[in-house]
C-alpha cells in the first residue's frame, strides 16, 4: 500500500490509516488500516496529533476538485448496462482487442518506436494482452463504440508506456497497473456532456475517469491514478490537481505534499508522444518531431528522468530504416539510416540513395546532427 503523510487539517473522513497512530503511553489511538471518521479526526486533533500517514490511494479525496455527481452516475449506469462480459465471450473479445493492438502496432507512430526489434515487440504485446482482463475488456468495448480514435490513441499510449516501463525497469505488476491505466485513462471523456467547453472537458476527464475506475473497480487503485494523473505536469501547471513532480525515477514516500505516482508520470510522457505523433497522419508531427517535443517538455511538463529513459530506449529511426529528408537543401531526398547517434537517437547518419525525383544518386552520407534545417521522415520509397 503506497503511503503518504498528510497534515491532520487536510485529512478527510473515509481515508485509510497507513500506520497505526500511537499515543505517548503506547496505546494505539487509531489502528493501521482503520478508516478515519469525523469523530476520530476531532479526537486526534484534541490529543495534539499533527500529521497522519494515510493510504496514498485515498489521499486524493483531500483535494478540492469536484465533478458534477450526475455525470458520474450516468457513466456508472452506462458501464453497468454494458455489464462484464460472460466468460465464454472473453476469448473472442480478447482476440479482437489483440487484433486492434496489432493494427496500432503497424501504425508509423509505433513502428518508429520499435523498428524491427521483434523480441521487444513480442514482450510488450504479451504484457499488454495479459492486461485485457474481463473488466478492462468491457470498458475497452465501451470506449471503442463511443470514440474509435480515442480507442486507437489508448492502444498507442499503452505501447509507448510499456516501452518506457521496460526501459526504466518498472516491476512487472506495476507495469500491468500502468498498462491497464493507460488503456482506460480517457474513459472519462466519453461520459462528459458534449456541450461542455473543450477546456473543461480536458480539465475534468481525468477526474471523472478516476472516479469511474475507482467506483467500478474495473482496475486496481493505482491504475485509476494513471487516469487521474495523465495530464499532470512536472512544474505544477497540469490538471486536475496541479501536483509538482520531482524529475526523478524514485521519490520520497514521506513528502508533505501530494506527488504524482511514477506510473502516472510515465503515462503523461506516453500520452504526449501518442498525441503528438498521432497527428503525423494528418501531416502533423513526424516521430522525430514528436520526440523533439518530448525533449522540449522534459523537466517542465514531463518528468525529465522518464523522458531520458524513453529517448535512450527508442531508436526512433532504426538502422536500415528508409527515410525521406524534409526541409533544407536536400528536401525530398531519400536514403537509409546507416549509423545511430547514441546521444541523439533522432539525428542519425543517413546514407542518401535517391534525389527528390526518386532518381538514383551516388551514395552520400549525411549527418543529421549537422543538418539543423532538416528533419527526416520514416517512409517507404
Ligand atoms: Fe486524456
Amino acid at each position: 500500500m503506497p503511503l503518504r503523510m498528510l497534515h491532520l487539517a487536510k485529512c478527510r473522513p473515509g481515508q485509510i490509516v497507513g500506520r497505526a497512530i500511537v499515543e505517548d503511553d503506547g496505546t494505539v489511538a487509531v489502528a493501521q488500516h482503520a478508516c478515519l471518521t469525523r469523530d476520530s479526526l476531532v479526537a486526534l486533533e484534541a490529543a495534539g496529533h499533527t500529521n497522519i500517514i494515510v493510504d496514498a490511494d485515498d489521499a486524493f479525496e483531500a483535494t478540492q476538485e469536484r465533478i458534477d455527481e450526475s455525470w458520474l452516475t450516468a457513466g456508472l449506469e452506462a458501464l453497468a448496462s454494458r455489464g462484464i462480459p460472460p466468460m465464454d465471450r472473453v476469448p473472442s473479445l480478447r482476440r479482437q482487442a489483440a487484433t486492434d493492438l496489432n493494427i496500432a502496432y503497424r501504425s508509423p507512430t509505433v513502428t518508429a518506436l520499435f523498428g524491427d526489434r521483434e523480441n521487444v515487440r513480442g514482450l510488450i504485446t504479451r504484457t499488454i494482452v495479459s492486461e485485457f482482463k474481463p473488466k478492462v475488456l468491457a470498458a475497452l468495448v465501451e470506449l471503442k463504440i463511443a470514440d474509435a480514435s480515442l480507442y486507437v490513441h489508448a492502444m498507442i499510449t499503452s505501447v509507448a508506456a510499456a516501452l518506457i516501463a521496460r526501459a526504466i525497469g518498472v516491476p512487472h505488476h506495476r507495469t500491468g497497473q500502468l498498462i491497464a491505466g493507460t488503456l482506460l485513462q480517457d474513459i472519462g471523456l466519453i461520459y462528459l456532456p458534449r456541450d461542455l467547453e473543450s477546456a473543461e472537458r480536458h480539465r475534468l476527464h481525468p477526474l471523472l475517469g478516476y472516479r469511474l475506475l475507482r467506483e467500478t473497480e474495473y482496475v486496481e487503485a493505482l491504475s485509476a491514478h494513471v487516469a487521474l494523473e495523465h495530464h499532470e505536469c512536472t512544474d505544477g501547471t497540469g490538471e486536475p490537481r496541479g501536483v509538482f513532480g520531482q524529475n526523478a525515477l524514485s521519490v520520497s514516500r514521506w513528502a508533505l505534499r501530494p506527488l504524482p505516482t511514477l506510473i502516472g508520470e510515465i503515462s503523461a510522457v506516453a500520452n504526449m508522444y501518442a498525441l503528438k505523433s498521432g497527428k503525423s497522419r494528418d501531416g502533423g508531427l513526424s516521430p522525430d518531431q514528436a520526440i523533439a517535443a518530448l525533449r522540449d517538455a522534459a523537466g517542465i511538463q514531463l518528468n525529465k528522468a522518464v523522458v531520458g529513459a524513453f529517448l535512450q530506449a527508442t531508436p526512433i529511426y532504426p538502422s536500415g530504416a528508409r527515410v525521406v529528408i524534409r526541409g533544407g537543401d536536400r528536401d525530398g531526398f531519400r536514403g537509409r539510416v546507416s549509423t545511430i547517434n547514441p546521444a541523439r537517437l533522432d539525428r542519425p547518419i543517413v546514407t542518401l540513395e535517391r534525389d527528390k525525383r526518386n532518381a538514383e544518386i551516388r551514395p552520400l552520407n549525411v549527418d543529421m546532427l549537422r543538418e539543423k534545417a532538416s528533419s527526416i521522415e520514416m517512409r517507404a520509397w
